[in-house]
């Protein structure tokens, strides 16, 4: 059977304000179920971690661990919300969200789809869903977020920033920085950890913009995608 592949969902994807949220998940139904290998999902926690961990700092909560605690479990509600739209439209999906990497890539060899949130504090679920995909062995992590590529520099503070279609890992750390996990709900274009395991794994990655699905659909595919591209190097 081919390798399967890994797409992580950032939580921004599933804005509960964003009218084409359902249309949305309709279409990455449609699309999972006619994918001919098996995908390992990983969803972020978007605007309902970021809430939950804002409102817990107000509060006076300032360990990251259980800022992370909170992140997370808003990861495995989204996980929860896209699992149960995928079985309901027919899809082989393992039926509960794994709480580990290993135990999501043992039901993968056994399901079409499995769908997980965060695991445990120190990163997101971007090092999560490059964790999963070194585990079972997938031949790429595509990372889907609300961006259409990886910029030279922060596109909302730089004019000058630039879109990159092609780069090597190396370089991706040389923007990202260090392999810190600096806080809870933060926000870099991926997170430095995991970017840090890809270059440790040599995995390629792709970073692309999921609310246009014709681009996931394409790098799901194996064909050229608009987005970047980040070989090993
Ligand atoms: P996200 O993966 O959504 O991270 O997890 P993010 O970078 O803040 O959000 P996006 O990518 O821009 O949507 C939300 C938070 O949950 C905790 C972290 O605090 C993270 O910032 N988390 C998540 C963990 O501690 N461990 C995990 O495995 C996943």
């Amino acid at each position: 059977m081919a390798a399967p592949l890994v797409l992580a969902l950032g939580g921004s994807l599933l804005r509960p304000e964003e009218a084409e949220r359902l249309a949305w998940l309709s279409s990455l139904a449609n699309l999972l179920s006619e994918c001919e290998v098996s995908i390992g999902i990983v969803v972020g926690g978007g605007v309902a971690a970021r809430e939950a961990i804002e409102l817990a700092t107000r509060r006076g909560e300032n360990d990251l661990a259980a800022l992370d605690e909170i992140g997370i479990t808003a990861t495995r509600v989204n996980a929860s919300i896209v699992s149960q739209i995928l079985l309901d439209a027919g899809i082989d999906v393992f039926a509960g969200i794994p709480t580990d990497v290993a135990s999501a890539a043992q039901s993968l060899d056994e399901h079409s789809v499995v769908v997980m949130g965060g695991t445990r504090p120190g990163h997101t679920t971007d090092n999560v869903a490059i964790r999963l995909a070194i585990e079972a062995k997938a031949a790429r992590c595509l990372i889907a977020t609300n961006v259409g590529y990886v910029y030279s520099s922060d596109p909302k503070v730089d004019s000058a920033a630039r879109p990159i279609e092609s780069m090597t890992l190396s370089e991706l750390q040389g923007i990202v920085g260090p392999p810190v996990h600096g806080k809870a709900g933060g926000s870099s274009v991926i997170d430095p950890i995991g970017v840090q395991a890809a270059i440790d794994n040599n995995l390629p990655l792709a970073v692309l913009d999921g609310r246009e699905m014709d681009r996931i659909e394409d790098a799901l595919a194996g064909k050229p995608f608009v987005g970047t591209r980040v070989e090993v190097g």
